[in-house]
């Protein structure tokens, strides 16, 4: 028995069709005019868009990290993250301090293994670089972990250094690795923090002002710098947030430096006057939006919409870190330095990305896809298995219908955290239908499917891609 997706419009990265798309068991077998057979399965997607699976390159299920534990895990995240589209989310296993690459590797085998309702791959997270760690690398990229992030700011609990960083590339180079940057220049950070704290500037309102552009453009410059003298290696900044980190972005790739980017739908949609005014508002509505790096100015959004349209950022990720405002952002009371940077995302990247860049035409279609998927799954080296609508692929599809509205509610979200940031939003359309691997995981905006999301190994990085 076949399922096949009638008279959808399916697009992909080179262009779209009306037409029809067949699935055979885990993967797709036809696409094109498809005459169907006794017992076959209709669905119909008349009026509808047919989309590669979402591929969420950001996300933190289930990681202790800055005093306490993020609230949804591999089951309550995965599940929102199929219901908004996405059917692959990539999460950063840690390796905490003392642990091997192994180690971390294994424990988030285990949080992941038997609970997702989509597919997962992994980015290995390095905190330091004990001796011996190229070789961890090289050994957990032979395990499908091709990927690996560090961090520039958080000290002293996950800040590299340069040359930490500069070996780290150096041994990407053996297996064909990425890695990918929190891009703050964190003793800056920490300074800003202590004359802010001095004065008695600590309302959740002053994080802001602790992580400037500045930090993030010098980063981001010292970062392309290390990779040039480590041969130009192939490494990409996670949460691209402004204009100036974005420029030195785009100079690093005119020296050749292939240095890539990713932002999130909080960069593109919300600015910094969500911190309220400098007297303090309600916590409660500020601590919300304390994130690393900050919201930024309208002007920021203007040029990352140009930047994610032009092809200048590559990938959509959602940095899904939730944390509860009560009882977790508010637990140390108005203090920026006790707020757990974060926010949550998993479930509205494409229904946002479709409402504000496809909708108003700040996107086409076609690099829509690009964003959501395509891109993604060739540079993590998972394409053409993931990240297109292709005889072969794995059959990760989903029906987007593009009609009526409605207006997002946490309450009516399926994330595990008490609020979003996108309360009272517009969205237009809605995720209908989902299949991950040929089988429905969401009929009709229900979740249908069940927790049999498997583990996906990625391959050397295709670091050419624009
Ligand atoms: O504030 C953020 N972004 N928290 C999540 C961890 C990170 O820096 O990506
Ligand atoms: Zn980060
Ligand atoms: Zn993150
Ligand atoms: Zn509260």
């Amino acid at each position: 028995m076949s399922t096949i997706i009638r008279g959808g419009t399916v697009v992909g990265p080179y262009g779209s069709a009306v037409t029809d798309l067949r699935i055979d068991g885990e993967q797709i077998t036809a696409l094109g005019a498809i005459t169907e057979t006794p017992g076959d399965r209709l669905i119909d997607a008349g009026g509808c868009l047919v989309l590669p699976g979402g591929i969420d390159t950001h996300t933190h299920l289930d990681l202790a990290t800055q005093g306490t534990t993020t609230v949804d895990d591999f089951n309550t995240g995965t599940r929102a993250a199929v219901l908004g589209g996405t059917t692959l989310v990539m999460d950063f296993a840690t390796a905490q301090k003392g642990e091997t690459l192994a180690q971390g590797l294994a424990n988030w085998q285990a949080k992941a293994s038997g609970k997702s309702w989509c597919d997962y791959a992994f980015h290995m997270a390095m905190l330091e670089w004990p001796a011996g760690r190229a070789d961890e690398m090289a050994a957990i990229a032979r395990q499908g972990v091709t990927s690996f992030k560090m961090y520039m700011a958080y000290r002293p609990a996950m800040m590299v250094e340069d040359d930490e960083i500069f070996q780290a590339l150096q041994a990407t180079r053996s297996f064909g690795g990425t890695i990918g940057f929190h891009a703050e220049n964190g003793r800056l950070i920490d300074e800003l923090t202590r004359e802010r704290v001095a004065s008695g500037q600590t309302h959740a309102y002053y994080h802001q002002h602790t992580h400037p552009v500045e930090v993030e453009r010098e980063a981001i410059s010292r970062l392309a710098a290390i990779s040039e003298l480590a041969g130009n290696v192939p490494c990409y900044v996670v949460h691209l947030s402004s204009r100036d980190g974005l420029t030195e972005v785009l100079r690093a790739n005119r020296r050749g430096v292939p240095l890539r980017a990713e932002t999130c739908p909080q960069y593109l949609l919300l600015d910094a006057s969500r911190y309220g005014m400098a007297n303090g508002d309600d916590l409660d509505e500020v601590s919300g939006y304390v994130i690393s790096p900050p919201l930024r100015e309208v002007a920021d959004q203007d040029v990352l919409w140009q930047a994610v349209s032009d092809g200048s950022v590559q990938f959509i990720g959602t940095d899904h870190c939730a944390f509860n405002v009560h009882g977790q952002k508010d637990a140390g009371g108005d203090d920026f330095r006790s707020i757990p940077n974060g926010a949550p995302g998993i479930q509205l990247r494409m229904e946002l990305l479709y409402t504000y860049g496809v909708e108003p035409g700040r996107i086409s279609l076609e690099r829509y896809v690009e964003l959501n998927a395509t891109n993604a799954a060739r540079y993590f080296g998972v394409h053409p298995r993931k990240g297109i609508l292709a005889p072969g692929s794995d059959a990760d599809v989903v029906i987007y219908d593009p009609r009526g509205t409605r207006t997002v509610h946490q309450t009516d979200l399926d994330e595990n955290v008490d609020y979003t940031p996108y309360e009272g939003w517009r969205i237009s359309g809605r995720v209908r239908d989902v299949f991950v691997r040929g089988s429905a995981a969401v009929l009709d905006g229900v979740v249908v499917g069940d927790q049999s999301g498997q583990f996906i190994a990625c391959g050397p990085s295709d670091g050419a891609i624009r």
